[in-house]
């Protein structure tokens, strides 16, 4: 199963959910959530999506994709950033992005933590890996601090693509051997997007990510729009150097499972996965595909708060702690106004948070309770409310 199957003893998770706030205490509550759905047996519409995929690419010509999606998403530092490239002073390594449980170990920000173990390893030239990923980030229908991620890699020997043996560097990234593992990659990619959405309109974009060159977006045209579902590229020489892999070239790819199934489900809000609600759960079938059919929603309340900030404001640090605060009843939290007294050398930030909740009407008294108690709260990361 997709969710959450580490096996860390039950004080362990205790002593982390303290230090970690929001993200890891979700994590712990989600994972016993996942498995009493598991024991009534009802299907997820994550586990949908992730079953076609795996479905899809099982029918690819050439070697089987192997699957993992047992890994410990507690991870080092090493895994998840080093080994895939990413410099010391890249933003995804900041603690103000990422959980952090000691100075060396996190909650993994992708799937790709896992790439340079699975390569080394040598168990397969092929495979998926699945699981939950955590990140601290913005707050609305479309982001949420854990989601589900799947990571795709397939390696050629050097010399399927014939001549790739010698070449290295730019010599490497701009020869036919190179664009060969790219074509492949993309055709795949757009075989997978039919596989999913039936014919769709797709369109490529160069990207940037340490550990794979060059790389790429695809998007997809969801009802006139274009949505971002994934990114990928070349792995670069150097990952597969580092992971004992300099016999291989080949292609890796990393898609969000939740944002997949909000585009074929129309799911309108991301809290919705997380929810309980027979109204949700129960119009997921294992391998059916229908479109989520939406119940009344509650009726939301806006709260605005507006402090002068510190030099060292952090904004995630303050939609943290909305959330731990009022959990999942955060829908949006959105910067309205912003302005600097000269005199004063200070900036104001003015939030406007919507409240509501998926499964019940709230009241006027407890939406105020949960406001003053951030509006308390929020002086412990040195703003001054207004
Ligand atoms: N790990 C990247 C992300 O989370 C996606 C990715 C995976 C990109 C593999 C390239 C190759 O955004």
């Amino acid at each position: 199963v997709l969710e959450y199957d580490t096996n860390l003893p039950y004080v362990e998770q205790k002593t982390l959910t303290l230090e970690l706030g929001w993200g890891f205490r979700s994590f712990c509550r989600k994972r016993r959530a996942g498995r009493q759905r598991n024991k009534k047996g009802q299907g997820f519409s994550v586990r949908i999506i992730r079953s076609l995929i795996q479905e899809y690419f099982a029918s690819l010509d050439g070697p089987e994709f192997k699957v993992y999606d047992a890994e410990d998403p507690i991870v080092t530092v090493t895994q998840c950033f080093d080994d895939l490239r990413i410099p010391p002073d890249h933003p995804g390594r900041s603690p103000s992005d990422t959980y952090y449980v000691t100075d060396e170990t996190l909650l993994r920000t992708h799937t790709s933590a896992h790439q340079s173990e699975h390569l080394r390893s040598g168990e397969a030239d092929a495979f998926l890996c699945a699981g939950d990923v955590y990140r601290r980030d913005e707050i609305d229908s479309s982001h949420y601090p854990a989601f589900h991620q799947l990571e795709g890699v397939r390696l050629f020997p050097t010399d399927e693509v014939k001549g790739a043996e010698g070449l290295t560097g730019d010599d490497w990234t701009s020869s036919p051997e190179c664009k060969l593992v790219a074509d492949d990659l993309k055709s795949t990619l757009e075989g997978l997007m039919d596989h999913l959405f039936g014919e769709t309109e797709k369109r490529w974009s160069e990207d940037y990510f340490p550990f794979t060159t060059p790389s790429y977006e695809l998007e997809i045209k969801y009802e006139g729009r274009w949505l971002e579902v994934l990114g990928c590229g070349v792995i670069h020489e150097e990952v597969l150097a580092m992971s004992d892999r300099g016999d291989r070239r080949g292609w890796a790819f990393g898609l969000g499972l939740e944002r997949l199934a909000m585009i074929l489900f129309e799911i309108p809000d991301i809290r919705l996965f997380w929810t309980d609600d027979p109204r949700f759960v129960g119009q997921f079938k294992e391998g059916k595909i229908r479109k989520f059919v939406p119940y009344s929603k509650y009726p939301p309340v806006y709260k605005d708060i507006a402090f002068w900030i510190p030099e060292d404001y952090v904004e995630n640090d303050f939609y943290e702690l909305a959330r731990g605060i009022a959990g999942d009843i955060v829908e949006r939290m959105e910067l309205i106004d912003e302005f600097t007294n000269a005199k004063k050398g200070k900036t104001s930030k003015c939030y406007r948070i919507t409240y509501r909740s998926m499964d019940r009407s709230l009241t006027n008294d407890e939406v105020d309770a949960l406001q003053d108690e951030l509006r308390v709260k929020v002086e412990d990361l040195g703003v001054e409310v207004r």
